[in-house]
């Protein structure tokens, strides 16, 4: 059984060896939605003041919630809208302080006041997306997004 050990030290050593952990938890796994849940659960449990962490799958036409921890999430995302949509097709990490100031935020925990989308490419590919919410203002800083970029790529290199 996996055993997800304490995070200690600065916030770039509890990124890490979260890293670790994550690349423990997903070793000689290939499946997207098994990584996707496992990585959810693991890191929505690790990082403090996160109320949603999760991922969205492009279907070749839009985004579509995968797995996920938090509360429900809107289905369906096109391109190009919301937080998720912009760093889906910028293809570039946003880190929005305040959700309520970004143009076309789609709120789905409105509890949600700051907020980090990855894009997720393989092979030059968008797969998806990774979209952590905090209901903390600011809550990620530049180790956060450093730290998520990571996770995110420990998700890309373990998929078939
Ligand atoms: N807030 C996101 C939508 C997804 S939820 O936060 C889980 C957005 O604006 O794209």
């Amino acid at each position: 059984m996996f055993a997800a050990a304490e995070l200690t030290g600065s916030k770039a050593e509890q990124y890490a060896d979260l890293v670790d952990q994550a690349r423990a938890l997903l070793a000689g796994e290939p499946d997207r939605i098994a990584n996707a849940a496992n990585l959810s659960a693991l890191a929505y449990h690790a990082l403090p003041d996160v109320n949603w962490f999760g991922f969205y799958f492009f279907d070749g036409r839009e985004l579509v919630v995968g797995p996920f921890q938090g509360k429900p999430a809107c289905v369906r995302i096109a391109l190009g809208r919301g937080v998720c949509g912009t760093a889906a097709q910028t293809a570039e990490t946003q880190c929005v302080d305040d959700v309520e100031a970004f143009p076309g935020h789609i709120p789905c925990d409105a509890a949600s006041r700051s907020e980090v989308v990855v894009p997720l490419f393989r092979k030059d590919q968008l797969i998806g997306v990774l979209d952590i919410d905090s209901p903390l203002p600011a809550r990620f800083d530049a180790d956060d997004v450093r730290g998520l970029e990571a996770l995110a790529q420990v998700y890309v290199e373990s998929l078939a």
